[in-house]
């Protein structure tokens, strides 16, 4: 072919740069939804709002709907009124009972938006998908006065998650955040369509949830003599440190969660990051009460375990279950069971003669038979009050065939293989494996990075490039409830640090939980990812702004 020359070949380039145009017109920038929706499809146009809308909304998404209305016209000024008449509305929310609980559809014209979902939860991500569709002040729900003119591409959505169990977990025992703190990361949370808020709420420095017949585990558990915890060479600070929930404060955030479709998973993790509860009450917790015990103030595992052996520290333990129930209207209470030493165990006649009565050498089984004890307690009460158990994979150490087969195993060190084997024991079970879930090691190998556990191994990508379930047989993957991130608190004192580490890695496991495996790709992630930063800003979180271009 010869070279063209001259105005031809400038004519030739003009034609191409006016259909290259066209071509890039017709194929509207894909939007930067996290999590990424099942399916989606673009097409030209657009919606705009204008200054007043109507919708039409079925009663099952109309307490969803308040709440989005009132926060969509901090953001925007658009006044959404409800209307009685089809004819008349330009956003409509339909029932469509046929769709999975989670599942909706969102359909965007020029003229209309149509919403069908077939329970509040779907309404509540459709609304949510909404809200990023925009610029994400509207998800802070942030005014932004720059903004004059509100619209949306048209798009088709069909979206579900992959799983039903899309979790975070915050240990407040070695660290007290308060209320407001965790009213932000459930914010946070919402954003991304996750849905179960795991709270660690005791360990061996802190017990951290009123509990009404056993008030010292408050005014004693719940305050230790160091706020940042001895490691290594670094001694415990002597300054007096602590706090806790009250049941009034539960109630509260419990409700506040529930607003955003995020259950409440209680943990008292017992028998063994028991110190602050055996400080509190030694007499009747402590395998070794004559003497003295004290709320830890060092990193690590203390080997201050509770006596399962005395019958009073099985009856403490069913007493905080039954405040757990009234407090947590949902399915699951999480009791521990990570890192529980024996050797306390092996000193102690009780146990040992127990042991022998349980037919067992393996003291494993004395932690076994202990929430056994719990099971045997939940199963007597009335349908509205059962519970399901939730233990870490330690448990399976122990013979777990004396305990019932709805108990779940959170998967978290040896995790893809311990989720294997729970499963093959019949048993559900969570990943939240501690390379990569748990983010509050380091997020990069930076020197600004805080003092946490790690090199900063556990990037975003890293995070992101996790594949739950990989390679697990057809016929066990049905044991598999999702996944869920994991944040622990022994050197994070300050919220800012929680959130620092926590994103933008949250929305990396948010995504795994919910889009299926094939349509994820870390390079579009991290697209995605860049309209966040406007979101933490406005609402105010420290993120890892190192993944931001
Ligand atoms: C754990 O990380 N000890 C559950």
């Amino acid at each position: 072919m010869k070279p063209m020359k001259g105005l031809k070949r400038w004519c030739v380039i003009l034609v191409a740069c006016m259909f290259g145009i066209a071509a890039y017109g017709a194929t509207p920038q894909q939007p930067s939804l996290i999590p990424l929706p099942k399916s989606l499809k673009m097409s030209e146009g657009e919606f705009t709002f204008g200054k007043k809308i109507n919708a039409m909304v079925t009663p099952q998404a109309a307490e969803v709907f308040e709440l989005f209305a009132k926060e969509f016209k901090t953001a925007t000024g658009v006044i959404i009124k409800q209307t009685q008449k089809s004819n008349k509305a330009q956003l409509e929310l339909h029932l469509s009972p046929s769709l999975a609980s989670e599942a909706y559809r969102l359909k965007v014209t020029s003229s209309k938006i149509e919403i069908y979902a077939a329970e509040p939860a779907g309404f509540y991500y459709a609304l949510q998908t909404l809200k990023q569709l925009l610029p994400r002040n509207v998800m802070a729900a942030v005014a932004d006065p720059s903004i004059s003119e509100w619209s949306i591409p048209c798009i088709e959505i069909e979206d579900e998650p992959r799983f039903g169990w899309r979790g975070f977990m915050l240990d407040e025992g070695r660290h007290f955040f308060g209320k407001e703190a965790v009213k932000r990361v459930i914010d946070v949370m919402a954003s991304y369509k996750m849905n179960r808020f795991h709270w660690h709420l005791s360990e061996d420095q802190g017990w951290r949830i009123e509990i009404k017949k056993y008030p010292k585990l408050t005014e004693v558990g719940a305050w230790r003599s160091s706020k940042g915890l001895g490691y290594g060479k670094v001694k415990p600070d002597n300054e007096r440190y602590g706090g806790f929930y009250t049941q009034e404060d539960i109630k509260e955030i419990v409700a506040y969660a529930k607003s955003r479709f995020i259950e409440i998973v209680p943990e008292i993790d017992i028998p063994g990051h028991s110190q602050a509860a055996v400080a509190s009450y030694p007499e009747f917790l402590a395998c070794d009460p004559q003497n003295p015990h004290e709320v830890w103030c060092w990193q690590g595992v203390s080997a201050d375990v509770i006596n399962v052996a005395n019958p009073k520290a099985v009856q403490f333990a069913k007493d905080v279950i039954d405040e757990l129930i009234e407090l947590f209207p949902y399915g699951y209470i999480h009791l521990g069971g990570d890192e529980c030493p024996v050797a306390k165990w092996k000193q102690n006649e009780d146990c040992k003669a127990q042991l022998a009565a349980i037919g067992s050498e393996n003291f494993r089984d004395l932690q076994i038979n202990f929430y056994r004890q719990l099971t045997d307690h939940i199963k007597q009460k009335p349908t509205e009050k059962q519970r399901k158990l939730i233990f870490w994979n330690e448990i399976l150490y122990g013979n777990t065939s004396m305990l019932p087969n709805d108990i779940t195993i959170m998967a978290w060190v040896g995790a893809n293989r311990a989720a294997v084997e729970a499963a093959k024991r019949g048993l559900t079970t969570i990943l939240s494996p501690q390379i990569p879930y748990y983010i509050n090691r380091k997020q990069s190998p930076l020197p600004t990075e805080p003092m946490s556990q790690g090199h900063g191994t556990e990037s975003v990508e890293a995070v992101y490039n996790y594949i739950p379930m990989q390679g697990v047989a057809e016929e066990l993957r049905s044991k598999y409830m999702g996944v869920q991130a994991n944040f622990w608190t022994e050197w994070v004192v300050e919220e800012s640090v929680l959130q620092y580490l926590m994103l933008p890695r949250l929305a990396a496991v948010a995504e795994a939980g919910w889009t299926p495996q094939q349509s994820r790709n870390y390079d579009d992630f991290v697209r995605r990812l860049q309209a966040e930063s406007k979101y933490y800003t406005l609402k105010g979180l420290n993120y890892g702004k190192h993944v931001m271009k």
